[in-house]
């Protein structure tokens, strides 16, 4: 088990609390009360009962539990979508990668993990309050501070330093960054970039395919469609969290190519 400091209470109606164990702590909510040392000498996966006689399960918590159960000051990204920017950024280990901005640190934790303490991690922030407080949030959820990561307090739209393998980015204008990346991004590395509104989407795409250093350019989304099982009840939950945002990959060419450029608007008419 990873040494979090979390765990993760969950009630009949699936109502989720996230806590920090604490000396003579105690977790209260309208069903009574449970002491921290009760939940702490329980093994992970105990079932407890509260004064008020409700039930909890207790779990260490998985990325998911504690990306969603952060206080949001930052508009996060989802596990979901975090899973395919890490499968398309094809993020592992010995890779140099650089994100923007860094927000609450969501998807910093994502890659710092894909990188398992072998690559470095550039996240270059321009409000050093996000930085500051994503560096905890970082911390507190790995158990130490990653020696692997760098926070620079910056406005990416004036430039990049260094070479990197991968880019990902999460930013209102991601296509301010395609000039500094014709240099910054190896021949072969990847970017992907998450961004929310189909404007947005046009735009980064349309400067990817004007700057001609850019291949493999693929724009999706991803939606999540969770079910109700529960007895002859079987059937899609009624609501559904509809959009988060589109995710934008694609491939630096070693030379910018407008062959390329004039066979995709071909394709695409
Ligand atoms: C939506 S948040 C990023 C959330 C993050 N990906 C996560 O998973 O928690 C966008 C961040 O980009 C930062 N930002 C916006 N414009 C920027 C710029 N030009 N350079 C650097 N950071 C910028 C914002 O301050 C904010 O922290």
């Amino acid at each position: 088990m990873p040494a979090c400091k979390f765990v993760i209470l969950r009630d009949r109606k699936k109502r989720e609390y996230m806590l920090t164990l604490k000396e003579n702590g105690r977790f209260s909510s309208q069903h009574g009360f449970i002491e921290h040392a009760d939940i702490a000498a329980a093994p992970a996966g105990s079932v407890l009962k509260s004064t008020g006689g409700e039930y909890f399960t207790v779990f260490p918590v998985t990325y998911r539990d504690y990306v969603m159960n952060i206080k949001r000051q930052a508009q996060i990204i989802y596990p979901k979508d975090t899973a395919a920017i890490l499968m398309w950024g094809d993020i592992g280990r010995d890779m140099r990668v650089l994100e923007s901005g860094i927000g609450q640190g969501a998807l910093s934790i994502a890659i710092l993990r894909a990188l398992s303490c072998k690559g470095l991690l550039t996240s270059y922030e321009i409000r050093r309050d996000f930085a500051d407080m994503s560096k905890k949030i970082i911390s507190d959820f790995l158990g130490y501070t990653p020696e692997n990561h760098t926070v620079e307090i910056r406005d990416i739209y004036n430039g990049i330093d260094g070479e990197y393998d991968r880019i990902l980015l999460d930013l209102p204008e991601p296509w301010q960054t395609v000039k500094y990346m014709e240099s910054s991004l190896v021949s072969g590395g990847i970017v992907v970039s998450y961004i929310p509104t189909v404007l947005q989407v046009k735009t980064m795409v349309d400067t990817l395919k004007e700057s001609g250093f850019f291949a493999n350019i693929e724009t999706f989304e991803l939606i999540l469609r969770p079910w109700k099982i529960d007895g002859l009840s079987v059937r899609p939950e009624m609501w559904i969290y509809n959009h988060s945002a589109f995710i934008i990959s694609a491939r630096k060419l070693a030379e910018p190519s407008a062959k390329l450029l004039v066979r995709q608007h071909g394709k695409n008419r």
